[in-house]
């Protein structure tokens, strides 16, 4: 079984380098299953319904997002109806959409968690309880268990990691937009990585309008953020597992970008 995931997809210049590249990811590395965080598509806040449609038709199996899920409102009129998007799984009982579902491919079906953190961020339900009662849940059923811990701090995505560590097949961690190089299968097994980074603007802040982010620095005042233009990076990683345990046997970086082009 292997993994390719894609970090989360700023705006149309993330969507851009999706629809050029996932394809061309998918024959190099052959993989099982392409997950793609989508929580930033719809111009660095939300997704809507067409870009959901875009990203599957550019290969994206399942969709994960983040705290940014219901920016865009028509979230609301679809989320229910894409069985293949999950939502962080702890916000509170009743809230539209699904913290984790099953991909099936060839058979062989895979749990996709989402879970957001709350160190920095507002506060959900915690995620390691909601961790543990789902993963309770959907290890009868498969042995492959992919969690996408969308968080702010490091240290909570390595609590999280250690956490989890033995008892699914990979945690990675999104919403910081920088690739870490801190991907390695932990001791009991599980893929890790802090921050899988982001794909869209090269040349922004963290996706962002550097000219906007540098005068709400500078300044202090309220400032409307637009996803930057220019150049385009992907961020991604390709996870192999172990075929009886679902355990990792090796997480690799991806960066495409000026200075890491793409080779076939
Ligand atoms: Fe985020």
């Amino acid at each position: 079984m292997r993994i390719l995931f894609v970090g989360d997809v700023v705006g149309s210049p993330g969507r851009s380098m999706v629809e050029t590249y996932l394809s061309k990811l998918k024959s190099k590395y052959k993989p099982t299953l392409t997950i793609v965080n989508g929580e930033n598509a719809a111009h660095g806040r939300g997704i809507t319904e067409k870009i959901t449609r875009n990203l599957k038709q550019w290969g994206a199996q399942a969709i994960t997002m983040g705290n940014h899920t219901w920016d865009n409102k028509e979230i609301f009129e679809f989320i229910d109806d894409v069985p293949q998007m999950v939502r962080p799984a702890n916000f509170p009982e009743g809230t539209p959409g699904q913290g984790y579902t099953f991909v099936k491919i060839n058979n062989v079906e895979v749990a996709i968690i989402n879970l957001q953190g709350r160190t920095f961020m507002p506060p959900l339900d915690c995620p390691f309880q909601k961790a543990d009662e789902i993963i309770e849940k959907v290890r009868s059923r498969t042995p492959y268990i992919f969690v996408d811990f969308h968080a702010e701090a490091t240290s909570e995505k390595q609590a999280m990691g250690w956490y989890l560590d033995g008892r699914v097949s990979a945690v990675v961690g999104t919403h910081t937009h920088v690739q870490t190089s801190d991907n390695r299968v932990l001791t009991g097994g599980t893929a890790y990585i802090s921050d899988v980074g982001m794909t869209g603007p090269y040349d922004g802040i963290l996706g962002m309008s550097k000219e906007a982010v540098l005068k709400k620095f500078l300044t202090n005042l309220p400032v409307r953020f637009e996803v930057e233009n220019g150049r385009e990076q992907l961020s991604g990683v390709v996870i192999d597992l172990h075929k009886e345990t679902g355990l990792a046997k090796s997480i690799k970086r991806i960066q495409i970008n000026e200075d890491h082009p793409f080779h076939d």
